[in-house]
């Protein structure tokens, strides 16, 4: 039995992995914001001492995407001051440091799945101050795995899959976005490969999204057809939609390791996974349905 320590535990995905450590054997304390401040490097030093993890899984972030833009200090305190105080407890201590980052590291102009190595380029102050914590992992030199993943959704945190459930319930139209193209990422799906790269020995950087790729036009439209919503989706740009941060135009992750890479399963599994969860789709009675 090892011992797990989750920080960020309350977030969407710190839920699921949260959930995930709880069917395995590992003796695990997860702590919220409340809990654990990772901008605090005492008590990062004492949680970690206190409770003498083998591994701790970082899902605190600032997640304000747009609110970055003008709080970039703010953000980058967190993202990347937290992020360095959990690193430099972890090495001095010897807990493996398994840490969350993002496609926003990526500048989103490449046509080809942006693999762990190619060069980084963010395009906002959230994936600058994303970039700044996975410098400060890789520079503290210790047992640490960067596990990049995008397009989030899951029960208990604000996502897209949620916003156009609610949408579609109170319109009978709604317009999406076709030139953005990523791989959305069930939390269930991820929660439990982070758990699992808790156990594991490599160090580096890892990607790890839901298989597949698709729009966010396309996303909602399946989502909204699982849910058997009768909300029409109309295509639009990013154009049409001005945000304070810019939006990487293609964010799809994709893996150069071998053996050692983290796959997980495609995305529309994901989805049904989600809706299930949340009562909306049964995914048995889907399958049976089609089969008459
Ligand atoms: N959502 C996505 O689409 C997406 C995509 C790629 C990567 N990621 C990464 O995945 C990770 C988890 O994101 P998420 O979607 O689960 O976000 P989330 O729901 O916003 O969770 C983030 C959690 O971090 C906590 N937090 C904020 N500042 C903290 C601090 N100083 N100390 C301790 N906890 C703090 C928040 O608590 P309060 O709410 O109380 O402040 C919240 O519980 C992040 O590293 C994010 O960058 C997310």
């Amino acid at each position: 039995m090892a011992k797990l320590l989750i920080s960020g535990s309350q977030g969407m995905l710190g839920q699921a992995v949260t959930a995930a450590a709880g069917q395995t054997d590992n003796q695990t304390l997860a702590l919220d914001h409340g809990e654990l401040d990772i901008t605090d490097a005492a008590a990062v030093t004492a949680a970690i001492e206190q409770f003498e993890p083998d591994a701790l899984i970082n899902c605190a972030a600032w997640t304000d995407v747009d609110g970055a833009e003008a709080a970039e200090e703010a953000a980058t305190a967190v993202n990347g001051g937290g992020a360095a105080n959990l690193a430099s407890a972890c090495a001095a201590n010897a807990v493996r440091l398994v840490h969350v980052s993002t496609d926003y590291v990526f500048d989103g102009t490449a046509t080809e799945p942006y693999l762990e190595s190619d060069p980084v380029g963010p395009k906002s102050a959230y994936g600058r101050s994303k970039l700044a914590g996975e410098r400060a992992i890789e520079a503290a030199s210790g047992d640490y795995a960067i596990v990049r993943s995008a397009w989030l959704f899951g029960a208990g945190g604000s996502n897209f899959v949620d916003t156009i459930l609610r949408l579609a319930g109170e319109r009978d139209q709604i317009e999406v976005v076709t030139d953005q193209v990523g791989c959305p990422t069930w939390t269930g799906h991820l929660g439990a490969a982070l758990v699992a790269c808790a156990a594991a020995s490599e160090v580096g950087v890892f990607h790890a999204v839901g298989g597949g790729r698709c729009s966010w036009f396309e996303l909602a439209s399946e989502t909204i057809s699982l849910a058997g919503l009768g909300c029409r989706v109309e295509p639009t740009t990013t154009e049409s939609f001005p945000r304070p941060a810019s939006r990487p135009a293609f964010s799809v992750l994709g893996s150069e390791r071998g053996g050692d890479a983290i796959s997980l399963p495609d995305w529309h599994e994901g989805l049904a996974g989600h809706l299930a969860e949340a009562g909306i789709f049964n995914s048995a009675a889907s399958a049976a349905q089609g089969a008459k």
